[in-house]
């Protein structure tokens, strides 16, 4: 898509127009209030002047004439007292951001849970709270976009692996029965061997990349079910293992739906092709895979008995040596002993 923006600005206002593919998507109009500057929203570095317990509040210089006005619920602190005195001191620096202008002998009002308002997101930057706006009223709607954004934080805040020796089968076989139970319909095959594989790995971050990989095997079959799928198919997921000196590699195959034609993208953040799809699946399965030293691949499956048409193949490769190649969590009496 293309987008333009067309600003028009004039003394007594300013017009700002976005042009999507030459289309109008949205215009707006500011004009500035008559005589003073607007400081709403502006930020600012303050500093406590003094804390008042007796009214729940503070006053933040902020470098205007006046002192800026902080009430108790507009403090953010890590402290489980919500007494104001027992959150801030006089002296304490921090960011502010100006909720109301100053009106008459009043200074303005501040708040340190500062936002950050985009076209679709308010970012903000000291809540850990995720809302959805009021004015989107549909249940599955309102879910998809928490489910978009919880996603993506975990995708951006993705530690590194904390490693582990752990053994990668019985991980798999894990994965394995859990999706068993939550795919009552689908025959799931394994073919893993007997173990333990010992590999340094983070179980966690590997089981999610496991189930994840298995859900969308489950949720392709889902879809040629809905589209309608041939007489006599079976839905079925197959698991499978083999490991070498250098690398394990897991094989999940399905016989669904199939990759959809543009492929290429599917390690892209937010390409889905499913309704309640966030499209964070995959590139948080690669990232895991990669944060461990290996490779991941999608691929067309084998076309399994008695089916017409292939499905998809998930390929994870895992290097058997990962400390070794990766180094990252390395300490250095390892590297002593290794090198
Ligand atoms: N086994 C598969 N068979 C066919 N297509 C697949 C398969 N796995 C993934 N895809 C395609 O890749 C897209 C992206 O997958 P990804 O896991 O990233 O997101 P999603 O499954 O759509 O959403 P979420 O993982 O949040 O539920 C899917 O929408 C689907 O089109
Ligand atoms: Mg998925």
């Amino acid at each position: 898509m293309k987008r333009e923006i067309i600003a028009n600005v004039l003394p007594e206002e300013t017009r700002i127009a976005v042009l999507e593919d030459g289309q109008l998507a949205e215009f707006m109009i500011e004009r500035p209030a008559l005589g003073m500057a607007k400081l709403v929203g502006n930020i600012y570095k303050g500093k406590i002047e003094n804390v008042l317990p007796g009214i729940s509040s503070a006053f933040v210089n902020t470098g205007f004439e006046k002192n800026a006005y902080l009430y108790v619920t507009d403090v953010v602190s890590p402290s489980k007292d919500r007494h104001i005195e027992k959150m801030l001191k006089r002296g304490e620096e921090m960011m502010v951001q100006v909720a109301k202008e100053a009106i008459g002998t009043k200074g303005m009002k501040v708040t340190m849970d500062i936002s950050l308002p985009g076209r679709y997101l308010i970012y903000m930057p000291k809540s850990e709270h995720v809302g959805v706006s009021k004015h989107i009223e549909d249940p599955a709607e309102r879910e998809r976009l928490r489910r978009i954004v919880d996603e993506f934080s975990r995708f951006a805040r993705m530690p590194e692996p904390d490693r582990k020796e752990t053994d990668l089968v019985r991980l798999l076989r894990d994965a394995v029965t859990l999706q068993e139970a939550g795919q009552p319909g689908v025959r799931l095959v394994a073919a893993i061997p007997a173990g333990p594989v010992l590999m340094d790995l983070d179980a966690t971050m590997i089981s999610q990349a496991l189930t994840n990989l298995i859900k969308n095997a489950g949720e392709a079959i889902e879809t040629l079910q809905e589209k309608g799928a041939p007489a006599g198919h079976v839905p079925e997921i197959r698991v499978e293992m083999t490991t070498g000196d250098a690398e394990s590699v897991i094989r999940i195959m399905d016989n669904g739906i199939g990759l959809p034609p543009d492929r290429a993208r599917l390690f892209e953040p937010y390409v889905t092709t499913r309704e309640k799809g966030t499209g964070l699946g995959l590139p948080i399965v690669k990232k895991i895979i990669e944060e461990h030293g290996g490779h991941l691949a999608l691929l067309d499956a084998p076309v399994f008995d008695g089916n017409a048409h292939a499905g998809a193949m998930a390929e994870i490769r895992l290097p058997r040596l990962a400390r070794r190649r990766m180094g990252r969590n390395m300490g250095p009496q390892l590297a002593a002993q290794e090198g």
